[in-house]
């Protein structure tokens, strides 16, 4: 399993997220990206475990975001 962390607090809204990878991502009313399905952690990150098939378009999102709030962690 690998999980998909966001560290949503210091998202800026530009969007990126939701265009490369609709599946998992989309924009909230506060103007931030949230992760579909996530489950808030004790230190405020989101977190999302996916399947080797779902990694590819996530990764896309973490090198595309332009503060580097997404984080891939392979196990
Ligand atoms: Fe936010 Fe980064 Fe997506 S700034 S909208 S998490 S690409």
């Amino acid at each position: 399993m690998t999980k998909i962390i966001q560290k949503r607090e210091g998202c800026i809204g530009c969007g990126t997220c939701t265009v490369l990878c609709s599946n998992f991502w989309q924009m909230d009313d506060d103007s931030k990206a949230s992760l579909k399905g996530a489950t808030r952690k004790e230190n405020g990150d989101f977190e999302l475990e996916v399947e080797e098939d779902q990694v590819k378009c996530n990764k896309d999102a973490a090198e595309a975001c332009p503060v580097k709030i997404i984080s891939i962690e392979e196990n």
